[in-house]
């Protein structure tokens, strides 16, 4: 089968679906949310959660390992109840030892077929298809889903995997992959046309068990990659340059873990989103158990615009910010840019820090072609922005937003939304609470605890 990068029709398709899909769950559970209108009232500690995009492919690595394998502060969120359970409807066993503690066995998997409905509803499960593949020679998954922030095609991920000796089929709307009996993938130079994620597990993973040589260029650098890596390495695996833009990958046997407990890292973008919040809503804020060093770009900006920000080695403070007038803020221009540059998923949350600083910031998404939906919903809350493109906005600050009702579209963007109506003056409502579950743990429970006016509504 030829892959080519975008299908534009099915595409917008996926799209449209995707978004009534998100539209029919909105009777569902609420958030009420009374704002601050604008004061610095917040106060207190915060910890981190371990980190959704470090969980779900440590998870997927189950599946390289004999004699099961041991995962520890796991967050305890809707993506990784999905990603146990398609690992369960595969064959595996995984038992929940203790808070946040998971072991897993993956010596009985039965089946290579990806459940449907929850693949269809994450696109973190893509990551499991090169470990099947490799193990077993065969996969079935559909089009994965996850947040309605663009196309998010999986072409890198089929090319890749051909070149690797897999043939890809598509079978009733299904892609169908796999390596013919007998015989296992074959080690190859994979050139990724443009840097992704997932795609750089996917395949660093799938050349574990392959035969031979893998080197993946233009490699994503995020630190959560290099982490899994150095544990698997541990384990028996060889890989080198994990954290750099070319990984090479010797493949071999199954992993043994013997009695290692793989600890999943902080959630950087957690930290991330609480650290926006605290600059413009904390008085004195600890972001407890987070690593400041990889958060650089974020904290740097913020530091640069006048937020009172001291680092410590794994806590970051805001310290005196009620001193600080939000309009006294710099402004700043900000444009996403692949790890280490600044985080294509903090930026709806930094266009919220924008609205609140005086002067004009252009906003530049260089990732996603549709992460910008928030932003007729923060002009109806009262921010004045005017859109360029799909890609570019202009916010003009300071201004006071106002409470209004929300529909959450992506994960990050909702957090931006519980940014924005913090910030606001009287009371919101943010419908859909899905996304907010699926990545930010106990969220009403942790936003209380540091003094927002937070309650959730049972659907
Ligand atoms: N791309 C292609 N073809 C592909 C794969 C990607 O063209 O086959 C493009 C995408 O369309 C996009 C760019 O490459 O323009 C980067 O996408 P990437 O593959 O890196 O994104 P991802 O791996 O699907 C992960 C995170 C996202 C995060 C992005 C970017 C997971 C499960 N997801 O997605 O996290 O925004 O990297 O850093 O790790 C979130 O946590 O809310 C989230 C959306």
């Amino acid at each position: 089968m030829k892959v080519k990068n975008t299908d534009n029709i099915n595409n917008s398709l996926r799209y449209l679906q995707q978004k009534k899909a998100v539209f029919d769950e909105n009777k569902k559970d609420k958030f009420i949310i009374e704002g601050l209108g604008g004061k610095k009232k917040l106060n207190g500690k915060i910890a981190v959660a371990g980190a959704k995009n470090a969980a779900l492919p440590a998870l997927s690595a189950s599946i390289l390992f004999r004699n099961g394998f041991c995962v520890s502060n796991i967050p305890n969120i809707k993506d990784i109840d999905s990603m146990n359970i398609l690992l369960e409807k595969l064959g595996a066993i995984v038992k929940k030892q203790a808070e946040k503690k998971y072991h897993i066995v993956t010596d009985e998997i039965k089946s290579v077929a990806l459940d449907i409905e929850i693949s269809k509803k994450m696109r973190g499960s893509i990551i499991l298809t090169g470990v099947l593949l490799a193990r077993f020679g065969k996969v079935s998954f559909p089009h994965p889903g996850g947040c309605i922030i663009g196309a998010r095609p999986i072409d890198a991920f089929l090319n890749s995997f051909q070149k690797m000796g897999a043939k890809v089929q598509n079978r009733n709307g299904k892609y169908v992959v796999s390596v013919g009996k007998n015989k296992k993938l074959k080690g190859a130079k994979i050139f990724f046309n443009k840097i992704t994620v997932t795609g750089t597990e996917t395949l660093m993973l799938a050349g574990i068990l392959a035969k031979g040589r893998t080197v993946i260029e233009n490699a994503a650098l995020e630190p959560e990659i290099k982490h899994l890596a150095d544990f698997l390495n541990s384990c028996g695996a060889k890989i080198r340059g994990a954290g750099t833009s070319t990984i090479e990958i010797i493949g071999g046997n199954l992993l043994s873990a013997g009695n290692r407990v793989y600890k999943i890292p902080p959630d950087r973008i957690e930290a991330g989103s609480f650290l926006i919040l605290g600059a413009l809503s904390a008085d004195n804020l600890e972001i407890t158990d987070c690593d400041p060093k990889h958060m650089r770009a974020l904290i740097n900006i913020l530091k640069d615009s006048g937020v009172p920000i001291i680092e410590e080695k794994n806590k970051i403070i805001i310290k005196d910010n009620g001193k600080i007038k939000n309009k006294h803020l710099k402004c700043i221009d900000i444009k996403t840019h692949e790890y280490p540059g600044f985080p294509t998923d903090l930026q709806s949350l930094m266009a919220i820090y924008l609205t609140q600083i005086s002067g004009e910031s252009l906003l530049f998404e260089t990732i996603f072609e549709g992460r910008l939906n928030y932003t007729d919903d923060l002009i109806n809350m009262g921010a004045n922005i005017i859109i360029i493109d799909t890609h570019r906005i202009m916010i003009k600050g300071p201004t006071q937003l106002k409470g209004r009702e929300l529909i959450g579209n992506d994960l990050r963007a909702e957090f931006a939304f519980f940014i924005a109506t913090i910030v606001a003056k009287g009371k919101s409502v943010i419908n859909n609470v899905r996304y907010i579950d699926r990545g930010y743990e106990r969220i009403e429970e942790r936003l209380s605890g540091i003094g927002v006016n937070i309650q959730r509504i049972k659907g």
